[in-house]
């Protein structure tokens, strides 16, 4: 009877610290920080509307266009996680970086309306990619 009751409180305290414990969080990759980059730059670049200030637009929309890729060993994971719909994530990326250099242009022709209507462009190809990998990404990478 004693030796029961001690084993079901080693049981108890065991589970205690088993569920007590949070799982490691998973390591985020680089292009978290990537992204995180971009989005600092899009704030930039919504506050320098606001103040007309078409260079600020200007050197922040070339930032994006020219935003760092992960490193090679990341891109397989990517890549092998994505798998056949690999082209669609890379052509969303291809989209993001062409409509930011169309926006680094017209900045510097200093025409706000066309500033404004092509960083509304820039932002749905931001939402697209988003939309359609962002649950995916999380699910496998972080497990979330
Ligand atoms: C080709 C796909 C793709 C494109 C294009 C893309 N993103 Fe992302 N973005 C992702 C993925 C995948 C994540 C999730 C990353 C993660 O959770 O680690 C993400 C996450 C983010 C985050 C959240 C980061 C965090 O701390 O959780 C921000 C901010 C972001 N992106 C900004 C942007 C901006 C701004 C653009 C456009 C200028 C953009 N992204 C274009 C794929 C993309």
């Amino acid at each position: 009877m004693k030796k029961n009751h001690t084993m079901v409180s080693t049981l108890f305290i065991g589970l205690t610290i088993l569920t007590a414990t949070p799982l490691a969080a998973a390591e985020p990759l680089e292009l978290r920080k990537i992204m995180q980059d971009m989005g600092a730059e899009m704030a930039v670049i919504s506050e320098a509307i606001s103040r007309e200030q078409w260079t600020q637009v200007e050197n922040s929309a070339l930032r994006i266009a020219d935003h760092p890729r992960p490193p090679m060993s990341e891109r397989k994971r990517i890549k092998s996680l994505f798998g056949s719909e690999m082209g669609r994530f890379k052509s969303y990326d291809i989209k993001t970086h062409s409509t930011a250099r169309e926006l680094a242009k017209v900045a510097a022709s200093e025409d706000g309306a066309a500033v404004i209507a092509t960083f509304a462009t820039l932002q749905s190809s931001c939402l697209t990619c988003h939309q359609n990998f962002r649950k995916p990404f999380q699910r496998h990478f972080y497990g979330e």
